[in-house]
């Protein structure tokens, strides 16, 4: 990877404030799934077993600017110390008098978690004199957060101008798999899209052009796809305004010598429901008062054919309404035919929750950490919370 990381640096005795995801799912006061957590521990025992001082701070949901105390960062901190096995420290603030004496407080290895950096206006806004307070707390900045990497907000873009900034293990990790994916796969590289919108996946498709041998599609991106081809899609969700852009992904698909693939069964029904009564057809067949809600077991069977044969495999986008049974089967074949390719990636938010689902997560190379980040970058774009670290 071109940038530095914490290795590059001596981090014994400094205060080592690092931005980490710890944006996870709560309910009843307790973490839900703390694979964010998780996935952040071999930077944190990397810094504690390092002799640093490590502050940790994260946002959590969406607070407007203030206090809430639906997301406050303690169940995040007792996860973390479980997880961990030794005490971590969490405070009610992210800076002024109580952050600058608990940092003063600090010994060698000890852990500090601040509290949700969303609770202030100037976290979003990418306050100057927020992110100067926050980089006051610390002698380097590590940022690891590479789900919050394409935000540029003040704890993830706007403190790295006051401190030597290096990324952790994570997002090393990250950018490092999806780099080897885009700039030196193991060929065929084939790519799957899907997902319920196509807006979403506008750069990907593009950017994969320049990348990838095969580009499967399914899900609701699939269905603007048909429209464009002048397929009868009945009640399908359709981006209208991106059907022209689809057509013209299919053209470029001919020119750049990708081999593109659209669904030649689907799977309909009249509603989104688990009892929905639902209809295999072909996808010149799809009835005017039904809905294409996943790839049909042909398509299904075609796709896991092409993934199987590939060396290298990127997800993004379940292929159907995967939280119902009914609509779960073509994600669940495309699911078990990327874990079983040598080198791949999922990523995107809802794919990474279909892995996880259909139990594959822990055959993929790498389940990206990062929904909307994952996507950006994948898409072909510099990530502010990238930028700032310094290169090697
Ligand atoms: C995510 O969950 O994708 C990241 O933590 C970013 O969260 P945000 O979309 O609220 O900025």
């Amino acid at each position: 990877m071109p940038k530095k990381t914490i290795r590059d640096l001596d981090v014994r005795s400094k205060r080592v404030l690092v931005r980490v995801d710890f944006n996870v799912p709560l309910k009843d006061g307790a973490v839900m799934d703390d694979t964010r957590i998780e996935a952040a521990l071999p930077t944190i025992e990397y810094l504690i077993n390092g002799g640093a001082k490590v502050i940790l701070m994260s946002h959590l949901g969406r607070p407007k600017g203030k206090p809430d105390p639906a997301f406050k960062m303690d169940p995040v901190a007792r996860r973390l110390e479980e997880l961990l096995g030794r005490r971590v420290r969490k405070i009610d603030s992210c800076v002024g008098p109580e952050a600058q004496e608990a940092v003063g407080e600090m010994a060698e290895g000890d852990v500090l978690l601040l509290e949700n950096t969303r609770f202030y206006p100037g976290e979003t806004s990418n306050d100057p004199e927020f992110a100067r307070e926050l980089a006051e707390l610390g002698d380097i900045f590590v940022n690891d957060a590479f789900g919050a990497a394409h935000r540029a907000h003040a704890s993830t873009y706007g403190v790295a101008e006051h401190l030597p900034t290096v990324a952790g293990f994570l997002m090393e990790k990250e950018i490092s798999i999806m780099d080897k994916i885009l700039k030196e796969p193991d060929r065929p590289l084939t790519a799957v899209v899907g997902g319920a919108k196509i807006a979403d996946k506008m750069s990907v498709l593009l950017n994969f052009m320049n990348h990838v041998d095969n580009l499967l599609i399914g899900g609701g991106v699939a269905n603007t796809f048909l429209q464009a081809m002048e397929h009868e899609v009945g009640k399908s969700l359709v981006e209208e305004e991106k059907v022209k852009p689809a057509l013209d992904i299919v053209e470029s698909s001919r020119t750049n010598g990708v081999k593109l693939f659209l669904p030649e069964d689907v799977v309909v029904a009249e509603e989104i429901s688990p009892e929905a009564k639902t209809e295999v057809v072909a996808v010149d067949a799809v009835p005017e008062n039904m809905m294409i809600l996943d790839i049909g077991p042909k398509t299904a069977q075609k796709y896991s054919e092409i993934i199987r044969e590939s060396r290298s495999a990127v997800w993004v986008g379940p292929m159907g309404v995967f939280e119902h049974d009914a609509f779960a089967g073509g994600t669940k074949a495309v699911a078990d035919a990327v874990a079983d390719v040598p080198y791949s990636f999922v990523g995107g938010g809802d794919s990474a929750a279909a892995a996880e689902k259909m139990g594959v997560a822990d055959r993929i190379t790498h389940v990206s950490t990062g929904g909307g980040a994952s996507l950006k970058y994948l898409g072909g774009e510099e990530l502010p919370g990238i930028s700032v670290i310094m290169e090697k």
